[in-house]
């Protein structure tokens, strides 16, 4: 396919997917927005920070993290060929890590001093404190109260990597609030702060830079998938929250014969309104500086999301999901708290491995596609973190008591 029809030159140089994307931001962020833009762009042709960047995979995240093939899972579902890209296998044990290593190197070529982030389920807080200590930044880390509450060993093991965690209030108490909160610090603190965003959500360049950085994934699974099956897998699956462990495994295969399959939180059920489905069952808007789908209702109002898990939790998603469905690009499948918590289970007794919430929505739609699909045929779903984070809130909806 020639670099002009490929799927994989968006967005535009404004930042535009379709009519997705661009960067809907107060007038005072506007330079600290462009100023980043060119940092990153002179970033982005150094073969310094690419170098630099892999040594910090090899040595410090632990890449390539391995493709593994889940034996005892395809035997179970007794149809296609499953393999789990094992993304929880990083340091700090999630996808997250590999954007905040290379945001926050970002952060030091661009001289600033101080270290913001969002965080939901607090994997990409955690990633972030991580960074920040191992290079000595001050970090500030905003949480909706609900999450903090939910997923306290993480908050707990970003106080321990010396961040400081804002407790967050408004609205939903959850991740949408939190990026409010960090958007709003970031106004306010313009010279030294480098605003570290999670997923391939925010104003342009934040959806493209993440998406680039968590790129590795695909690029490595496409590297390993031909060397243990010879040819490229038909199914690729991962969760989405923002997005970005789906687009990072996605993105190097957007030209490839290869069905791309994003599983979003449908909560109770999408009938029910409880869920966090954004592209199954919003409509375009704007939120967090960007245009894409987004659960709003008839006046723009954004309606609180729902779903067991924190790191899904969010109304949105980002702008290149919402323009890869437009195209048909983009298979869109809903998967409830309740399928998840038995993928979680299932995954954990007869593979050894416990999946986080996120990861597990994914698991939760390959047992409705794998039995149909022939036995030499192969998916491969991103395992984008590990569930040691989520065992107090199975343990709640399974009825245990820790
Ligand atoms: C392990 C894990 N997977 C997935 C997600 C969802 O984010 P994204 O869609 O950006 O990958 C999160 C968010 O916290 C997460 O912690």
């Amino acid at each position: 396919m020639s670099q002009r029809n490929s799927l994989r030159n968006m967005p535009d140089e404004n930042g535009h997917y379709g009519i997705f994307g661009g960067r809907f931001v107060a007038e005072t962020l506007m330079p600290l927005i462009l100023e980043l833009e060119s940092a990153y762009e002179a970033a982005k042709k150094d073969e310094g920070f690419w170098k630099e960047l892999d040594g910090w995979f090899k040595d410090y995240v632990g890449r390539p993290s391995p493709l593994y093939f889940a034996e005892r899972l395809t035997e179970h579902f007794g149809g296609a060929k499953i393999y789990f890209k094992r993304e929880e296998l990083n340091h700090t044990g999630s996808h997250k890590i590999n954007n905040t290593v290379a945001q926050v190197l970002l952060a030091k070529r661009m001289g600033k001093t101080r270290i913001i982030a969002e965080t939901g389920a607090g994997q990409h807080g955690v990633a972030t404190a991580t960074v920040a200590s191992r290079l000595g930044l001050p970090c500030i880390v905003y949480m909706g109260a609900k999450d903090i509450e939910r997923q306290q060993p993480n908050v707990f093991r970003m106080r321990l990597l010396g961040a400081e965690v804002r407790p967050v209030t408004s609205g939903s108490h959850t991740l949408k609030d939190a990026m409010n909160e960090a958007l709003r610090d970031w106004v306010s603190n313009v010279h030294d702060t480098f605003y570290v965003i999670g997923s391939v959500a925010g104003p342009h360049p934040y959806p493209a830079m993440v998406r680039d950085f968590q790129s590795v994934i695909g690029r490595e699974t496409k590297q390993q998938i031909l060397e243990k099956e010879g040819r490229l897998p038909d199914v690729l699956i991962a969760a989405v929250g923002g997005g970005s462990n789906a687009m990072g495994l996605f993105h190097p295969f957007l030209d490839d014969d290869v069905r791309l399959i994003a599983v979003e939180a449908a909560g109770d059920g999408i009938e029910t309104g409880r869920h966090a489905a954004a592209m199954a069952a919003g409509t375009p808007g704007v939120l967090h500086g960007s245009r894409s789908y987004l659960l709003q209702d008839e006046d723009g109002q954004v309606v609180e999301p729902h779903s067991i898990s924190a790191g899904l939790d969010y109304p949105g998603v980002g702008p290149e999901h919402s323009w890869l469905k437009e195209q048909g690009r983009l298979e869109i499948a809903p998967a409830t708290d309740a399928e998840t918590l038995e993928a979680f289970q299932l995954c954990g007794r007869i593979e050894g491995i416990l999946p986080a919430l996120e990861c597990a929505h994914a698991l939760a739609h390959i047992a409705k596609i794998a039995p149909t699909m022939d036995k030499d045929q192969v998916i491969v779903l991103n395992l984008s973190g590990r569930g040691d984070k989520d065992i107090f809130t199975v343990a709640e909806h399974l009825g245990v008591k820790l």
